[in-house]
């Protein structure tokens, strides 16, 4: 990646670091900071020049409207490291691109494409040390942005933060993944904002989640708003579903997060010769095909999960468990996927981004 920027990014560094104090053979997911982050103010209608400062509380007037309103958004991406210590992005431009629609969608500013890549490479960088290099680790990505702007009208603020935060992590998920089909809440509904990453479409959840967590689940499937029959997402993942041979998901939409890793998967079973299809899958389908042993796997796709497969889904009183299969199509997509985020064998796509 090639500097664009006119001025270098200002780096105000850390007097110590708390490296020493991290077991980075235990890392759980998004709970370890480093120790720097990137910030970047919007005043006046433009954005300020981002800077690197010590990570650390920020302090904000209490009539801010992120506290009343909940503008905010956020990404989730990851940085890599191979053997040889080179450090790699996957896609990142298109979660900057990403970024901005959900900026759009949430009445808040753009946030320009060079100041998002040089940025990012200029904290990693700083922060190289940090990178964990065990296998199932990364350095999990958080870039984000709330307004920051004052007063009780409710409006869009006038002044915003962006932010790039660092966290090395390891696996989200810990043991065996059981999903619940939920079909009395809804994530999002039509004309929505299902398709922005931003905080409230998080915040919704977290109640039905809990409802089906006391019951023994580590997520909620969410269906259609309308009618409840189409399945659609998971709570941080987007859902594949293998009946037969076919790899189905469902087509995003204004109500769905069009993942990253969603369109790699694709992409990939594509080339794999694997039939894919991107079409609406029913409840009634998914259970039929348990039913009858057509329906073979099940996974997650996306940034923190990678390819998580389920093991269980639940609908209304029922379990249904996936088989164990040898030629496993999650399996074989997680391999090829990672294998070109850590550098570990040729990317024809062009995904991946040295640092
Ligand atoms: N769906 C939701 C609701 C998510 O939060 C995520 C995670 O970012 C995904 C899907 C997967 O998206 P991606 O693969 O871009 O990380
Ligand atoms: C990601 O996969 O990066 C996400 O944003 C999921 C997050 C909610 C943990």
């Amino acid at each position: 990646m090639k500097s664009t920027l006119k001025t270098a990014i200002a780096i105000h560094k850390a007097s110590t670091s708390k490296i020493d104090k991290v077991d980075f053979d235990n890392l759980a997911f998004g709970s370890t900071f480093t120790d720097h982050m990137l910030v970047c103010d919007y005043k006046n209608g433009a954005w300020e020049s981002p800077t690197i400062v010590p990570y650390g509380p920020l302090s904000l007037d209490p009539s801010a409207k992120i506290f009343h309103y909940g503008q905010s958004i956020f990404e989730g991406m990851k940085a890599y490291k191979d053997n040889n210590n080179d450090i790699f992005l996957f896609r990142p431009s298109d979660n900057h691109k990403r970024l901005n629609i959900s900026a759009s969608r949430m009445s808040m500013p753009e946030f320009p494409e060079e100041y998002f890549l040089e940025g990012l490479k200029a904290l990693l960088k700083l922060e190289e040390k940090w990178i964990p290099q065990t296998d199932g680790s990364a350095m999990y990505i958080r870039p984000f942005m709330f307004a920051s702007g004052e007063g009780f009208h409710a409006s869009p603020a006038d002044a915003y933060k962006f932010l790039i935060c660092l966290a090395p992590s390891g696996a989200y998920f810990s043991g065996k993944v059981k999903v619940r089909i939920e079909e009395t809440y809804s994530r999002s509904a039509n004309g929505g904002v299902g398709f922005a990453k931003t905080g409230g479409n998080y915040a919704g959840q977290f109640h039905p989640t809990q409802l089906a967590k006391q019951k023994g689940y580590s997520q909620v499937i969410w269906t259609d708003d309308n009618t409840h029959e189409n399945i659609e997402e998971a709570g941080a993942m987007n859902i594949f579903i293998r009946i037969g041979d076919t790899l189905v998901t469902a087509p995003t939409s204004d109500r769905i997060l069009d993942g990253i890793t969603r369109r790699s998967v694709l992409k990939i079973a594509e080339t794999e010769g694997i039939k894919t299809e991107i079409r609406n899958i029913t409840v009634t389908e998914v259970v039929e095909a348990a039913k009858k042993g057509t329906l073979k796997e099940m996974f997650g796709a996306g940034t923190a999960a990678v390819i998580s497969p389920i093991a269980t889904f639940g609908f209304r009183e029922s379990d249904y468990d996936l088989p164990e299969l040898e030629n496993s199509y999650a399996t074989m997509l997680k391999k090829r996927i990672t294998d070109i985020q850590y550098n570990r064998t040729e990317d024809n796509f062009g995904w991946r981004v040295k640092l």
